[in-house]
């Protein structure tokens, strides 16, 4: 179980769950980070998801959670940083697989397409699983040979 306080950030399309996920586990011990956005209204979803990925790739924060509409966006901009390992992730088997083979430090979820209570489900799980190690310290060192 992972217990540090976790950076999260969204645009206009993730605030509401953003918003749902900071009030429901905040009542369960959890403690958040909030980089924004703080509204409804539209912004550039690389403006808050920034923030997130370069704290938690300085090793500011163990884990982050970037939300825009589709995911994809936040996903992709938080995967730009060498030590992030961004997981797009829209179900509770596809989390515990990112956590224990490729030790996934953001979860990125699309919140126009995701269903708010499961997402909050997944939230738990993404802290909760132990990386497995093994075989699999080899292959996400191997992430970082680019061609
Ligand atoms: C904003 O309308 C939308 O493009 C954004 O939230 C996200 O889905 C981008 O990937």
């Amino acid at each position: 179980m992972e217990t540090g306080q976790i950076a999260i950030g969204a645009d206009h399309g993730g605030f509401a769950l953003k918003q749902y996920i900071i009030e429901r586990l905040s009542v369960e011990g959890f403690d958040f980070k909030d980089f924004g956005t703080f509204s409804g209204e539209s912004v550039d979803y690389p403006d808050f998801i920034h923030p997130v990925a370069a704290s938690v790739n300085q090793g500011i924060h163990k884990r982050g959670i970037v939300i825009c509409g589709s995911g994809q966006g936040a996903n992709m901009t938080a995967n730009k940083y060498p030590e992030v390992r961004s997981a797009l992730l829209w179900d509770i088997e596809q989390t515990k697989l990112t956590r224990m083979h490729n030790d996934a430090n953001i979860i990125a979820l699309p919140g126009r397409f995701i269903d708010f209570a499961l997402a909050v489900e997944m939230v738990k799980v993404f802290m909760q699983t132990e990386f497995e190690g093994g075989r699999h310290i080899r292959r996400i060192e191997k992430m970082k040979n680019i061609l």
